[in-house]
């Protein structure tokens, strides 16, 4: 499974693109906006450096919500890298825009997905990934993974192509489990990210380790 960061934050994504782990990086306008608020950077420059920082896909949000702007929205998102990929919402206009997309060869990820019909819709308007939001479900009472297993299922059922993105990832065993569905990406928030790596054992296996050789050094 590949490994995205769900962070608009530069200091972040370099740092996890240093140990080789990062695939790709989503942001949106929620994100956005706080990283505008950190540096006083534009919203172009930003995005800019983070296609930079990494080589896989970043997603970078339209705000429009008509058809017409999020498409004059989306081509100029577009040249601002090669690595840049559209996110659009998961809507009647946000779907007209993404046919026309992808018959520009623009790179689309269909963003605010709830069930897996709406899923199957990203897919046949040509969208490159398709983002379902599992947290934001947990929090209603409805189990989001089940959305994901579902839309596994569907896809392949008729080979679909559009790669699974899942969204609103808010701890490790999210993560886990979107890799036992088989999903192809789970966009994971930089503080889920660094847990990832932590284990009680490992940390208290490395005091050991060390206080170990301490004592060897003492008494040599
Ligand atoms: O990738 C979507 C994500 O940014 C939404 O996460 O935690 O606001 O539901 P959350």
């Amino acid at each position: 499974m590949k490994f995205f960061i769900d962070t608009a934050n530069i200091d972040e994504i370099r740092e996890i693109a240093s140990t080789g782990l990062l695939d790709g990086v989503t942001t949106n306008p929620s994100l956005m906006s706080k990283e505008i608020q950190r540096t006083g950077k534009n919203p172009d420059d930003i995005i800019k450096e983070i296609c930079e920082a990494v080589k896989g896909p970043v997603s970078a949000e339209v705000i429009s919500i008509k058809t017409e702007g999020m498409i004059d929205e989306a081509r100029i998102l577009s040249k601002l890298a090669d690595n840049i990929c559209v996110k659009i919402p998961m809507t009647n206009d946000g779907m007209k825009a993404v046919k026309v997309l992808s018959g520009e060869n623009i790179k689309t990820n269909v963003t605010l997905v709830f069930t897996p019909v709406q899923a199957v819709m990203a897919a046949k308007a040509g969208a490159s990934f398709v983002s379902p939001f599992i947290g934001r479900l947990d929090d209603i009472i409805i189990r989001g993974m089940d959305i994901i297993e579902d839309i596994m299922l569907i896809y392949s059922n008729y080979g679909f192509q559009s790669e699974i993105i899942v969204a609103s990832i808010r701890h490790p065993l999210h993560v886990l489990e979107s890799m036992r569905a088989g999903a192809d990406i789970a966009t994971i928030p930089y503080s889920v990210l660094l847990k990832l790596m932590k284990h009680p054992l490992t940390d208290s296996g490395i005091e050991r380790f060390l206080n170990d050789y301490k004592k060897i050094i003492k008494s040599s």
